[in-house]
């Protein structure tokens, strides 16, 4: 065998879901394994990889040579996710974000006085883009799910993310994407793109590093 595709490479990605407090005991969160990252960590040591993997909450195992970072919240991930920044070579935003978060985490337990309640949510920040705009910067990769228009819609966000590589699932399908444990990627870069097939997300990942390391050699 020949030298590892992405060996004296760093990688740091990011996986799982987040978890936005309401009070001390509640949060809002989405149903994200962190399977696909965790996919992903593992491949990238076994293509010859230092991989960094900053993870929301996810009842997965560690996989062997990968340092973890572990956050709750999404202003947590990015926080973590600046501070290994420097020296990285590849970013891959895999993490599910809350997209909101509750405007104000009450300080006690909110009790169920009203028939009615009403959460004021703001946005959180885009991991993904404010990694895209840090200069120097990695080689920058996101994740679309979609259930419609996928190239479209993939090719949007990586213009307006200022992404060099997307992987989009169609995830009004089943059995792949969100939870499942099979995927069927196809990537997308600036001029070109590449359809991985239907297979296990072990095999997408190692697909998706090839792919990237392809990239990187070019650079
Ligand atoms: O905009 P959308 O959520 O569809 O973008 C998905 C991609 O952006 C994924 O790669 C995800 O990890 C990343 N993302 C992020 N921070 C957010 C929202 C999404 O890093 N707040």
């Amino acid at each position: 065998a020949g030298p590892k595709p992405l060996a004296g490479k760093k990688l740091l990605l990011t996986a799982g879901p987040t978890r936005e407090a309401l009070d001390p005991v509640r949060f809002m969160s989405n149903h994200s394994s962190g399977k696909m990252g965790f996919a992903l960590a593992e491949q990238a040591v076994a293509l010859g990889a230092e991989v960094t993997l900053v993870s929301g909450p996810v009842s997965l195992a560690t996989p062997a040579g990968v340092t973890r970072i572990d956050v709750e919240s999404a202003e947590q991930m990015l926080e973590a996710v600046l501070a290994a920044l420097p020296g990285q070579d590849i970013f891959i935003g895999c993490a599910a974000v809350a997209d909101y978060r509750p405007l104000a985490v009450a300080d006690n337990k909110i009790k169920k006085s009203n028939e009615r309640m009403v959460v004021e949510l703001v946005r959180n920040p885009d991991i993904l883009a404010t990694v895209a705009q840090q200069q120097p910067r990695p080689f920058t990769v996101g994740f679309a799910a979609e259930t419609d228009n996928v190239e479209q819609y993939a090719r949007d966000k990586l213009a307006r993310k200022g992404l060099d590589l997307i992987a989009a699932n169609d995830v009004s399908k089943p059995d792949q994407g969100f939870n499942a444990n099979h995927n069927a990627l196809t990537l997308y870069w600036a001029d070109g793109h590449k359809s991985l097939g239907h297979s296990d997300k072990g095999q997408q990942a190692r697909l998706m590093l090839d792919t990237i390391a392809d990239h990187l050699a070019c650079q």
